[in-house]
């Protein structure tokens, strides 16, 4: 049997929430997953990647000091140093106390609320093999025996090549700025499900081409309803927005 027909497919729905809860609650937070759920959601992404420690967290910068009470780079800074910050207060005083979560953190709660995710490995730089194969090795385990696998993405092939040799089994999906000309070539190279794209840089002719190939594709992040309709009348699977009150009209 094929590499390709080991791989899992996964159900893209239409709208998914960026980092946990887009704009309604502190980004990559436990508050973030309850503001999506709230808000109907059945899928969100996150950004994942290693303390200094090598536990498997919730961070988008290199850096903590943007989105918490901390400062520093988090390739240097334990996870029982992380777990210290306060990674709501930046957003609002009603979200203050709520924590940095690791992996785990989330992936419990996103089982028991039914809620798919789609995980983006966020390597720190210069960590992007381990962060790959450590991200995917966790997914595997905190995921095992569910009906549907997480979804791993990455802008960054040497972590998302690391993942697949880890854990060929869990979907994969490579991240772009801009549609390269080699994109079908990357594709089939790193056994991806999907293109997942800036909604700003696609056209209509490389969302045909792309669909047209076999491949789910993700938009980032659409925040305006008339783009979410332009663009999926194009053939988009799914767009990832801040505007969790999009989702009723896009359904
Ligand atoms: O995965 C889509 C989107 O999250 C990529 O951009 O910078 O928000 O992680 P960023
Ligand atoms: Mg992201």
């Amino acid at each position: 049997m094929s590499q390709l027909q080991l791989r899992s497919p996964w159900p893209y729905p239409a709208v998914v929430a960026h980092r946990g809860g887009g704009a309604m609650a502190p980004e990559n937070t436990l508050a973030g997953f309850r503001a999506g759920i709230a808000h109907g959601y059945r899928a969100a992404e996150c950004d994942v990647k290693l303390s200094a420690d090598n536990v498997c967290f919730l961070l988008h910068d290199d850096a903590v000091d943007r989105t918490s009470n901390g400062q520093g780079l988090a390739a240097e800074l334990s996870m029982a140093s992380l777990a210290q910050l306060d990674g709501g207060a930046w957003k609002g005083a009603a979200f203050a106390g709520e924590a940095l979560p690791t992996f785990a953190n989330v992936a419990a709660y996103c089982q028991a609320q039914g809620m798919l995710l789609n995980v983006e490995i966020k390597p720190c730089p210069g960590r992007e093999e381990e962060t790959g194969r450590l991200v995917a090795q966790e997914a595997a385990r905190l995921w095992a025996g569910a009906a549907v696998p997480p979804l791993l993405s990455s802008f960054s092939a040497e972590a998302l090549r690391a993942a697949q040799h880890a854990e060929p089994a869990l979907p994969r999906a490579w991240l772009v700025e801009e549609v390269p000309a080699n994109w079908q070539a990357m594709l089939q190279e790193m056994d991806c499900i999907a293109l997942h794209c800036d909604h700003s840089t696609l056209t209509r002719e490389q969302a045909t081409a792309i669909k047209a190939a076999g491949y789910q594709l993700l938009c980032y992040t659409v925040n305006e309803l008339a783009r979410a309709r332009e663009i999926m009348g194009w053939g988009v699977d799914s767009v990832c927005t801040d505007r969790l009150d999009l989702l009723p009209a896009v359904r």
